[in-house]
């Protein structure tokens, strides 16, 4: 598997020959000016909640893609007014069966708001099994002892947590996070966009390193292999 990191929680997983995009967030990042939104490919979209720095790119990639987007209900319906009807809505506890593997939707304590003030449905993450492996991303979320249900839907190879604080977990919540996923590797995401998310990326290693185990703070347009 490949991940590919585009900044703030927007990332590209590489399975099976397969193009999972998540959270496309990259006209109005700061940081991601060197990325460009049109060059990006994908087979699937998948959307954690409806906020700016997840969806700003949404429509567009959904239609020269012309992927398939997964998100909650509320956020098809809204893409299909947006003339994106090539969707398939989820709520929680909900899974769906496609050609990579399976996609679990699964709870994130946070809001969803779309950038039009549309109700987003409620936020989630996404578990995900495939042949290669098994992988987590929580989404935007605080740490919620829910996380200790993933375990029991997977046996994880690595997991995508927001590390930045602020508006989701921070570091010393992610460290506990891992220990309830049962995962030791992590990538962090929803770090150093914008000041209010900014971390120290020494002290936030160490932390983990303590804890026995590693975090990934990926730069922009980095390509890791999993
Ligand atoms: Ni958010
Ligand atoms: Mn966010």
């Amino acid at each position: 598997m490949r991940f590919t990191y585009y900044g703030q929680s927007c990332f590209l997983i590489e399975t099976s020959g397969k193009k999972l995009l998540f959270d496309p967030f990259i006209t109005g990042n700061p940081q991601a000016k060197d990325i460009s939104a049109d060059s990006i490919e994908a087979d699937y979209i998948l959307v954690s909640h409806g906020h700016g720095d997840h969806v700003a790119d949404l429509v567009s990639i959904a239609k020269h893609t012309g992927a398939l987007v997964l998100g909650a209900f509320e956020i098809t319906e809204w893409l299909a007014k947006q003339g994106v009807t090539h969707t398939h809505p989820l709520n929680f506890g909900g899974r769906k069966q496609l050609d990579f593997g399976i996609v679990k939707f699964v709870h994130a304590m946070h809001s969803s708001v779309l950038p039009d003030g549309t109700y987003g449905g409620n936020p989630g993450g996404f578990v995900i099994t495939t042949q290669e492996g098994n992988f987590y991303y929580s989404g935007d979320t605080s740490l919620m002892l829910d996380m200790q249900l993933i375990p029991r839907y997977a046996k994880l190879n690595f997991a995508i947590l927001p590390v930045g604080d602020n508006f989701t977990m921070g570091i010393d919540d992610a460290v506990l996070a891992a220990e309830f996923i049962q995962c030791s590797n992590i990538i962090g995401v929803h770090f150093d966009t914008f000041p209010y998310i900014e971390i120290n990326h020494e002290e936030a290693r160490n932390k983990f390193t303590l804890a026995g185990l590693n975090l990934t703070l990926p730069k922009i347009g980095e390509t890791i292999s999993l």
